[in-house]
């Protein structure tokens, strides 16, 4: 059983007025079933993790540095993150890909500087809008999970998050049968590189303008095992409702 997970992608948003979001999202799901990480900036990290310390909210960062120390300015190791309190970290967001020129290889060894550290990575992968106009979704998905997750994948240590570029943050969505397709292919992917033990365990989040009109019927979805929210998780009233539909 795979237990659902609600993700909170923050991104470039949040000053120390917004850390009573998390009071009230922690308020609202006292045990939830399922599992909420939030994936504050990075200047909020710690003090979020302290006010989670002692209810059901996880907290994660969204990026590290495939170094654990060393002149690197301006980075952030994985070793800092999981010492401010993080327990999870977002790798490859479409965002970081497009921006930083993230590469498959650049994520694969963020993702074990991640492990190395003892934090849980969340691996984005997605087609952009003309790649799935050309019909070549399947082949994306499948080049980016061979290249970006290392060997040494666990159904603890790894979570998928397929967002489809072209969703992100513009109010578009897949339809049910094209999540269902995509979440089935990795499904298929990670149980014949891992085998059936691990690849059956490894929770697969869909994301791209989830919302809490379309998260219920997502997640009913095969092998949709939750959500990365990103604009519909800054507001905890928003979250909140997105949880309730996962909680099912
Ligand atoms: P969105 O972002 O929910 O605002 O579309 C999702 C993400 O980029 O993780």
């Amino acid at each position: 059983m795979r237990r659902k997970l609600a993700a909170g992608n923050w991104k470039m948003n949040g000053l120390r007025s917004a850390l009573g979001e998390v009071g009230i999202l922690a308020a609202d799901h006292l045990d939830p079933a399922c599992e909420v990480v939030l994936c504050p900036p990075a200047t909020l990290v710690r003090s979020m993790a302290k006010t989670c310390r002692e209810n059901c909210v996880t907290i994660g960062a969204q990026d590290c540095h495939e170094n654990s120390s060393g002149a690197h300015t301006g980075d952030i190791s994985a070793e800092m993150l999981a010492d401010a309190g993080a327990e999870y970290v977002i790798l490859g967001h479409s965002e970081r890909r497009e921006a930083y020129d993230e590469t498959d290889e650049t994520v694969r060894n963020k993702a074990k500087a991640a492990w190395s550290a003892g934090l849980r990575a969340i691996i984005c992968v997605g087609e952009s809008a003309s790649e799935r106009k050309a019909a070549n979704t399947l082949d994306i998905i499948g080049g980016q999970l061979a290249g970006s997750i290392p060997d040494a994948a666990t159904g603890e240590n790894l979570v998928i998050a397929y967002e489809p570029i072209w969703a992100i943050g513009t109010g578009l969505v897949p339809s049910i049968g094209d999540i269902g397709e995509v979440h089935d292919f990795i499904r298929m992917r990670l149980e014949r590189r891992f085998g059936p033990g691990v690849g059956r365990s490894v929770r697969i989040l869909y994301g791209g303008s989830m919302n809490a009109g379309n998260a219920a019927d997502i997640v009913q979805v095969p092998n949709v095992d939750g959500g990365l929210i990103g604009g519909a998780s800054l507001k905890a009233a928003d979250f909140s409702k997105i949880i309730t539909a996962l909680n099912g």
